[in-house]
């Protein structure tokens, strides 16, 4: 791999689940590339696919319903949708770490924690046990748990909500991942916690200096973590740009719309934007760009072709008629 390859790059992706009540276009046509190092927010409402497109690349959807109806995913050159199942457990396991939501879906309540949190390098032969032991003391150290031999020998049910989350992030990055896919890791947290943990991820990602895609509703976490965003509705990206710029000009519609009801701390007592209309509840339709239905600035040609992610600028890119077109210029929430 050269220098400035992406450590992952996407292509075309499309997951459908295929259900009784018919399909869901849940990722409909998603490319893009994430670079070595680098942390990038994937943004978007509840329901736009943003964790089916990873556990997509991932192997983890049940399959049926979900279908992998097209697409290519090159980590490192191999592409995830066509290596065997042993080669994605191995990949998954040493260089791919997942955090899920809930820290209690990811953690064996039976199982001590340290036998856990060893288990990622016993399983894929990275080490023997004495330096499975040592390393995952070493990983407790590094996420903040004081202790950690006495800890080591304790059950998840006897920690608290946001110790749990530090275990789980020791787990995922024990085996010292070049991707660590973060998926709405701090949701379940109270406010409070939830910031020591998005400090502790940013300074592991420093130390570690792994690539990260965190995964995410909330766009003030993004402007904390992320140099860069890909906003996300109905299966499809829509914009992907510098995290300063899509803050400071944002260019789809739909995102404008989402920062315009986004609070603003000097703007407390003022009621809240929302957007209006339902986002879309089986991804993206067949025709026309996924926003359209809600979209003030929509004309003819949105609802009947969806405008590809074409460049608009530095590191910027946009999927809208208007704003390639030049008509749409200040899209300021
Ligand atoms: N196992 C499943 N069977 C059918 N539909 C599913 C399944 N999992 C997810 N979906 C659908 O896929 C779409 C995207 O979901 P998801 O990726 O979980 O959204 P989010 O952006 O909140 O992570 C949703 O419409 C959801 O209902
Ligand atoms: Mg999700």
């Amino acid at each position: 791999m050269k220098k400035n390859d992406p450590l992952l790059d996407v292509k075309d992706l499309r997951t459908w689940f295929h259900t009784r009540d018919g399909i869901t276009r849940a990722v409909d046509g998603v490319s893009f590339s994430l670079y070595p190092g680098e942390t990038v927010g994937i943004v978007g409402e509840s329901g736009c696919g943003k964790s089916v497109l990873f556990y997509s690349l991932l192997g983890l959807l049940p399959s049926p319903p979900a279908r992998i109806e097209s697409g290519r995913a090159f980590f490192q050159g191999e592409d995830l949708l066509s290596v065997s199942p042993e080669r994605l457990r191995t990949l998954r396991g040493r260089h791919m770490g997942m955090i899920f939501q809930d820290p209690m879906t990811a953690l064996n309540p039976y199982m001590k924690i340290g036998s856990q949190l060893m288990e990622p390098l016993l399983v894929h032969g990275l080490s023997s046990k004495r330096e499975a032991r040592e390393r995952a003391v070493e990983m407790m150290k590094a996420v903040g748990i004081q202790d950690s031999e006495t800890r080591m020998q304790m059950y998840p049910h006897e920690f608290s909500g946001g110790m749990r989350q530090r275990v789980v992030i020791a787990m995922a990055l024990v085996a010292r991942p070049e991707l660590l896919i973060a998926d709405e890791p701090t949701t379940a947290l109270d406010v409070t916690v939830q910031a020591q943990v998005l400090a502790l991820l940013a300074e592991l990602q420093k130390k570690m200096g792994m690539t990260v895609a965190f995964i995410t509703h909330n766009l003030g976490i993004v402007s904390q973590l992320c140099k860069r965003v890909l906003v996300f509705y109905g299966g499809r990206i829509l914009e992907s740009a510098p995290v300063t710029a899509l803050f400071t000009h944002p260019l789809h519609p739909y995102t404008a719309a989402l920062m315009a009801s986004l609070p603003r701390a000097h703007q407390t007592g003022r009621a809240l934007a929302t957007i209006p209309g339902q986002p879309p509840e089986k991804g993206a339709p067949p025709e026309g760009c996924p926003f359209a239905p809600r979209c003030r600035h929509a004309v003819d040609a949105c609802h009947s072709r969806d405008c590809p992610l074409l460049p608009c600028g530095e590191e910027r890119h946009t999927a809208c008629w208007r704003v390639q077109s030049g008509e749409l210029k200040e899209m300021m929430p």
